[in-house]
């Protein structure tokens, strides 16, 4: 009886010793993020993906592969089908990493925007997706709204035709830009009346470009 009481605190013990551990240790959202952001500073982003390149090299991606601010307004805005935070960052995610590994692949082995810059950040994104799936697992239930599928019906066509230009740098612009819109929650600022998700607000802002 004793021994047995003896044993239930001992588990009592253990669970409570553990739960704070499980609580710090939970990878967060916000952690991998910010790590990314801090690589794509806007000194990181001119030096490894402007000046590292010939002058207006460019790069093919599709269409739906240029994903900018007024695209999330646009998507944002009917009321007949609305979308979830979820929808838009789903895609800010696989576009985003898309974009690194188009870099990637025109890249020469010993590119120093490769070895210094690109690798690295692709890793974090991996270690982001990682956490953003096991923190948002999948509605497997959900219809998307149409115009969302759509755009991931033409992301992953094979036979895809419609390539467009656009400069390595752009790429990542575009994905600082609308990451800090769509993760606002990790990024809130405080101090002024900033809207990450507006464009006028980017315009001639001069600290978060
Ligand atoms: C960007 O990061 C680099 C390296 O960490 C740092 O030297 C630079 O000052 C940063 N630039 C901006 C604009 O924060
Ligand atoms: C780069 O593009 C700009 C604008 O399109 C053009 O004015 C310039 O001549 C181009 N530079 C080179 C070296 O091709
Ligand atoms: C964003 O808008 C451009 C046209 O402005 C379009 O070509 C592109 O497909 C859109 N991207 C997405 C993901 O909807
Ligand atoms: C999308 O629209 C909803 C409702 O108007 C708004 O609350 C949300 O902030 C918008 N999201 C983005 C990323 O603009
Ligand atoms: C951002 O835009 C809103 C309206 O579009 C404006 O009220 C606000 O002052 C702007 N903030 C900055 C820092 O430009
Ligand atoms: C940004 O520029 C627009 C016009 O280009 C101007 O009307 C607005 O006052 C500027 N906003 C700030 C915060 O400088």
């Amino acid at each position: 009886m004793v021994q047995s009481e003896c044993r239930l605190l001992r588990g009592l013990l253990g669970i409570i010793c553990l739960l704070p551990v499980c609580i710090c240790a939970e990878p967060d959202l916000c952690v991998s993020l910010k790590a990314i952001r801090t690589n794509l500073n806007a000194t990181l982003r001119r030096r490894f993906m402007k000046m590292n390149f010939p002058i207006n090299y460019t790069i093919q991606v599709h269409y739906e592969e240029v994903f900018r601010l007024r695209n999330i307004s646009r998507l944002n805005m009917s009321i007949d089908e609305p979308l979830q935070q979820r929808d838009l960052q789903d895609l800010w995610l696989w576009i985003s990493h898309q974009g690194i590994k188009r870099v990637l692949r025109v890249l020469p082995e010993r590119h120093p925007t490769r070895t210094k810059y690109l690798s690295n950040l692709e890793n974090l994104f991996r270690r982001f997706e990682e956490v953003y799936n096991q923190k948002n697992p999948r509605d497997e239930e959900r219809v998307l709204p149409e115009r969302i599928d759509n755009i991931w019906e033409r992301l992953t066509d094979q036979d895809y035709e419609g390539w467009k230009s656009v400069t390595p740098k752009s790429i990542l612009d575009n994905c600082y830009r609308t990451m800090l819109c769509l993760f606002k929650e990790c990024f809130s600022k405080e101090d002024d009346n900033y809207d990450y998700c507006k464009v006028l607000n980017w315009s001639n802002g001069t600290k978060t470009t």
